[in-house]
């Protein structure tokens, strides 16, 4: 993206918004939806909108663990580390997806295809162990499930 295109886009995101400070996290949020993360060059133009500094925009930023520094992947892959999913060997399904992907969780792939994350328990323990890929949700995992899964071929 073009450093003009993402200036068109912020002031697009910027235009539901009135400029109050106490917009700060409604328009963080929003910025963030629009560019899957929040670049440096949004939170400076986001401080000089709501006309406060921009370490108060970098520090209340980092204080939420919501926002997102890094592009992330266009799917997002997550893999439950809850109890029922570690006990039923979620790890042997990370270690496959890390194979797959390259990648560790937190980081996404070079292409900006995919992240991995892991997260708490999904609340569909009766499924671990559980993969979540975009908004699918993949229950009783092994690892031999991950590459179909991921390359689009699962049945
Ligand atoms: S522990 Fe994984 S879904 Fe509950």
């Amino acid at each position: 993206m073009t450093e003009t295109e993402l200036k068109e886009r912020l002031t697009e995101v910027l235009t539901h918004y009135t400029g109050q400070k106490n917009e700060l996290i409604p328009v963080l949020q929003a910025a963030q939806e629009q560019f899957g993360y929040l670049p440096a060059e949004v939170m400076q133009e986001i401080a000089r909108f709501l006309r406060i500094s921009e370490s108060t925009v970098y520090g209340v930023s980092t204080f939420y663990a919501q926002f997102k520094f890094q592009p992330t992947g266009k799917k997002k892959v997550r893999l439950c580390r809850g109890t029922a999913c570690h006990v039923r060997g979620v790890s042997r399904i990370l270690d496959e997806v890390e194979k797959q992907l390259g990648i560790k969780p937190g980081e996404t792939t070079s292409d900006l295809e995919y992240s991995l994350e892991t997260i708490a328990c999904f609340g569909s323990c009766a499924l671990a162990p559980v993969m979540v890929v975009g908004n699918n949700v993949y229950g009783r995992m092994t690892p031999k499930k991950v590459a179909p899964i991921l390359d689009g071929t699962e049945q």
